[in-house]
């Protein structure tokens, strides 16, 4: 019976809707539909110590993902040292947007110094990175693009990435207005970290700091565009006021890499313990050497760390 009821469904299908075959068996698969308090929980429960981040991530997403006609793609820049959670939020957003989150193949993930290594293959990396991002798009509207180590990207490859990103952008008939772009670097990170220490020295409390204050980011912006080694600058992403939001995440205390610490704990089965949680973050390297303020590596290998004192 199941199977014969099965067998009917599946030759009428096509018949009857041909395009919306498709779309069922592949197009529309993985797309959730988007829920702001989703997002929002997310960010509140799994994401420590970056309260600028909490914010412009989850009005910028919500707004952009609620808009039924928005004029350009969203293009959002993370800046921050090591380990403080740019790939970690990059997954936090593609896990309220498809099914299968990060892995969504949907999800376009770009590591410079991995898929584009040699100077010298830029012509054909320009090509590829091109015609994937075209075709994509063209079969999925809400594709997401990450790029990460973007400060390392050649910028020839991030003049290919251009012409996606424009007001109304248009090629060859396929809007890009739907997708998602998000570059990760370490770029103006200690531009970051000197505010931030700033800050503390002055006895202010962290949540204080905003975009606005201290000119945050105007002086990320002046950091990378200053910065002759970064990619970034020699393209014409920045001057064509093509980012959205360049969005600067806060060097880490010893109080949040504890909370890692106590999320690893849960994640590898282990009883939360408080003060082993204190021991490991402890254990871990801080600057600037006499205060000892920020964790040197974020949350990065807290895990490895954590292990080492699990029997
Ligand atoms: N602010 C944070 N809140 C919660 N977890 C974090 C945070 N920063 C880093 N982590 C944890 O540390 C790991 C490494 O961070 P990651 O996001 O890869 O850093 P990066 O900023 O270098 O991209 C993540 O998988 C995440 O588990
Ligand atoms: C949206 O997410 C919140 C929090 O996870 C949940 O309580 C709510 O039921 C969800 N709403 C919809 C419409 O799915």
């Amino acid at each position: 019976m199941k199977s014969g009821t099965f067998f009917v469904l599946f030759f009428m299908l096509p018949v009857a809707t041909e395009a919306g075959f498709w779309d069922f068996f592949y197009k529309d698969d993985d797309l959730l539909c988007f829920n702001s308090s989703g997002l929002e929980k997310d960010l509140r429960d799994s994401l420590f110590g970056q309260h600028i981040v909490y914010d412009v991530v989850l009005k910028a997403v919500t707004s952009f993902m609620t808009d039924s006609n928005p004029n350009k793609p969203l293009v959002l820049s993370f800046h921050g040292t090591a380990g403080v959670g740019k790939n970690h939020v990059a997954k936090i957003i593609a896990k309220n947007i498809y099914e299968n989150g990060i892995e969504s193949h949907h999800v376009h993930m770009y590591i410079s110094e991995y898929h584009f290594p040699h100077k010298v293959m830029s012509d054909l990396y320009k090509a590829q990175l091109k015609a994937e991002i075209y075709k994509s798009v063209s079969s999925f509207p809400r594709s997401m693009f990450i790029f990460d180590e973007m400060d390392k990207m050649q910028p020839q490859l991030i003049d290919v990435i251009k012409p996606f990103l424009d007001y109304e952008a248009n090629i060859d008939g396929v809007s890009f207005r739907n997708a998602i772009f998000i570059f990760l670097s370490n770029a103006g990170g200690n531009v970051i970290a000197e505010v931030a220490l700033d800050f503390w020295r002055e006895g202010k409390d962290r949540e204080e700091l905003w975009m606005n204050s201290k000119e945050l980011e105007t002086k990320i912006l002046q950091n990378i565009f200053n910065d002759k080694n970064s990619g970034f600058l020699h393209s014409s992403i920045i001057d064509h006021h093509l980012v959205d939001h360049y969005i600067p995440f806060l060097p880490l205390e010893l109080k949040h890499v504890r909370q890692c610490v106590m999320t690893e704990m849960h994640h590898l089965n282990m009883i939360q313990d408080y003060d082993l949680a204190d021991e490991v973050a402890r254990d871990l390297p801080f600057f600037p050497a006499e205060e000892k303020i920020f964790a040197v590596k974020g949350c990065k290998s807290v895990r490895q760390k954590l292990v080492l004192y699990a029997d």
